[in-house]
């Protein structure tokens, strides 16, 4: 069985993180991301290959999975032409696929048993089961009605404000029966959520609903990437490293060289080669990446922070996110929510 991951999009909303690193492998804590819907993949017996659907810089996504070494899953790579959308992406990476397809949307993160998911599609015979998730405003999301038998009688791609009859959304996890693939225009953008389910429900082809309460989180926003790596450091959502750690231990590399009178409030993650000097804070929620560097007296307070970053003397990085190589000067206070982009350079003493 094979699985489609829809890796394609530009990240617009997490920009500038995504200038450089596209959205599937933006880093949480220290993997990228598609590393945690390839964890949730393994744990259904039957997948043997997973097919990453990408547009943009797919060469970047290439470079971190290979052919799926040591993944436990092969890894296969299409890339599109031009961005054909959710439906054409589909469309165009499962063109060959004869048996049933579980399709992710390359963003979301959820604890959902997806061997259930299959064994629902397969007692109902359905054409596509979706994973819905109740959410509290489905604004920026899928909105789904259903019947009591959990079939789909309803698809409203970003509802307005006066559409809004239910909170269950879209959660971005499909299985899909190709038969019906041939509806979806070849080599045009197409989308999913606004043509292909509401053609199953024009139709009257078996729709079904899986919903699940569990935890669920689209980590396209600068605000829901801070909130994913806060709910994993809670223990809401259970991933290594923190998943055996004591509640609200700091996680901290071995190699971290730690100064005199350094202070660390956990939880937090502090990566190898990090330096932190004398008298620098590191308080709940920080997330410092890979041998970045944290001068004399700087208070990092909730911020992630990318790799081989520089953090000046007395400098406060509030809960911010900063791309690679970023150099904080001294005294500069950076306010959250502000997100830098990789290379960025405040001089000392900046107010941001
Ligand atoms: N290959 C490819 N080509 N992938 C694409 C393209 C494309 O042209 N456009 C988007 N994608 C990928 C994105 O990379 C992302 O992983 C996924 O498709 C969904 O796109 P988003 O841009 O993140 O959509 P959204 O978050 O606004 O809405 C979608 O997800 C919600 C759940 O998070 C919809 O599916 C909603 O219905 C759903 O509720
Ligand atoms: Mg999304």
């Amino acid at each position: 069985m094979k699985a489609i991951l829809l890796a394609g999009g530009k990240g617009t909303r997490l920009r500038p993180l995504t200038v450089h690193t596209p959205k599937p492998i933006v880093p949480i804590f220290n993997r990228p991301f598609l590393h945690y819907q390839i964890d949730q993949l393994r744990q259904v017996p039957e997948v043997d290959e997973v097919i990453l659907s990408l547009n943009y810089q797919p060469r970047r996504i290439e470079e971190v999975f290979g052919e799926g070494e040591g993944l436990g899953l092969r890894v296969r790579y299409v890339v599109e032409p031009m961005p054909l959308g959710t439906g054409g992406a589909i469309r165009y990476a499962g063109d060959q696929l004869t048996e049933s397809v579980i399709v992710f949307n390359g963003d979301v993160l959820t604890q959902v048993d997806v061997n259930a998911v299959l064994k629902l599609h397969r007692e109902r015979k359905a054409k596509a089961t979706i994973v819905l998730t109740p959410v509290e405003n489905p604004r920026a999301y899928g909105l789904v009605e259903t019947d009591p038998d959990g079939n789909i009688q309803r698809f409203l791609e970003k509802p307005g404000d006066n559409e809004i009859t239910v909170n269950t959304i879209n959660a971005g996890i499909y299985i899909l029966e190709p038969d019906t693939f041939d509806r979806i225009p070849k080599d045009t953008a197409w989308s999913i959520e606004r043509s292909y389910f509401p053609s199953l429900i024009e139709r009257g082809e078996t729709f079904v609903a899986y919903i699940d309460n569990g935890y669920w989180i689209d980590i396209g926003t600068p605000a829901k990437y801070l909130e994913v790596h806060r709910d994993i450091m809670d223990g809401r959502y259970s991933a290594p490293p923190f998943a055996g750690l004591a509640h609200g231990a700091p996680w901290v590399a071995p190699d971290v060289k730690v100064e005199d009178n350094v202070e660390i409030q956990g939880p937090c993650f502090i990566d190898e080669g990090v330096v932190l000097k004398a008298g620098a804070r590191v308080l709940p929620y920080s997330v410092i990446g890979k041998q970045t560097h944290v001068e004399e007296g700087a208070v990092i307070d909730g911020a992630i922070i990318w790799p081989n970053g520089w953090i000046g003397r007395e400098a406060v990085v509030g809960a911010s996110i900063l791309g690679r190589n970023c150099h904080v000067g001294r005294n500069t206070v950076v306010q959250s929510p502000t997100v830098l982009g990789d290379k960025t350079v405040l001089t000392d003493y900046s107010k941001l």
